[in-house]
């Protein structure tokens, strides 16, 4: 069976298509389907941020086709795993969950994998070095998330 991979940030413009393209790029798309949202809804319909747009280019990822969408309660029937970016995303999330189950689908991304760090940070604001470093951790996270997922 398929398994779906929702990943969620607060703009679904920096970070979480940065997640989908990255996670995509290491699944077999006929084993885990990936998808990305925010938790809030101002850049509805927009593609991604253009440095997230270039720093995924430099690792020969084209994420640029992705349509920036608002996390929804529907995504808690829609979807098996739910990986939020940081703990804001977390409460947000959870906010909107109905039962145990729904809970029990959240994690923060970086739980995946060794990384000390528990946060992926809001890069929105910052320079160009913010977008190598999610880059860098979130792919990490990704690699380890594949690597179970594709065995299953
Ligand atoms: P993201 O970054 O959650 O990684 O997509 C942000 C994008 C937009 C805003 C904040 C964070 N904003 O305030 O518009």
């Amino acid at each position: 069976m398929i398994t779906k991979v929702l990943m969620v940030c607060l703009g679904n413009i920096c970070r979480s298509p940065l997640a989908e393209g990255i996670l995509q790029s290491k699944v077999d798309p006929e084993k885990v389907f990936v998808d990305s949202a925010g938790t809030t809804g101002y850049h509805i319909g927009n593609e991604p941020d253009r440095r997230s747009i270039a720093v995924a280019r430099k690792y020969d990822l084209d994420i640029s086709k992705q349509c920036c969408r608002k996390f929804g309660a529907q995504d808690f029937t829609d979807f098996d795993r739910i990986y939020v970016m940081d703990q804001s995303n977390y409460e947000n999330v959870i906010a909107q969950s109905k039962n145990e189950l729904e809970k029990t689908k959240v994690k923060l991304l970086l739980s995946e994998g060794d990384s000390d760090i528990v946060e992926v940070p809001d890069p929105y604001y910052g320079g160009e070095d913010g977008f190598e470093s999610v880059f860098q951790m979130i792919d990490h996270a990704c690699e380890a998330i594949a690597a179970e997922l594709n065995t299953k």
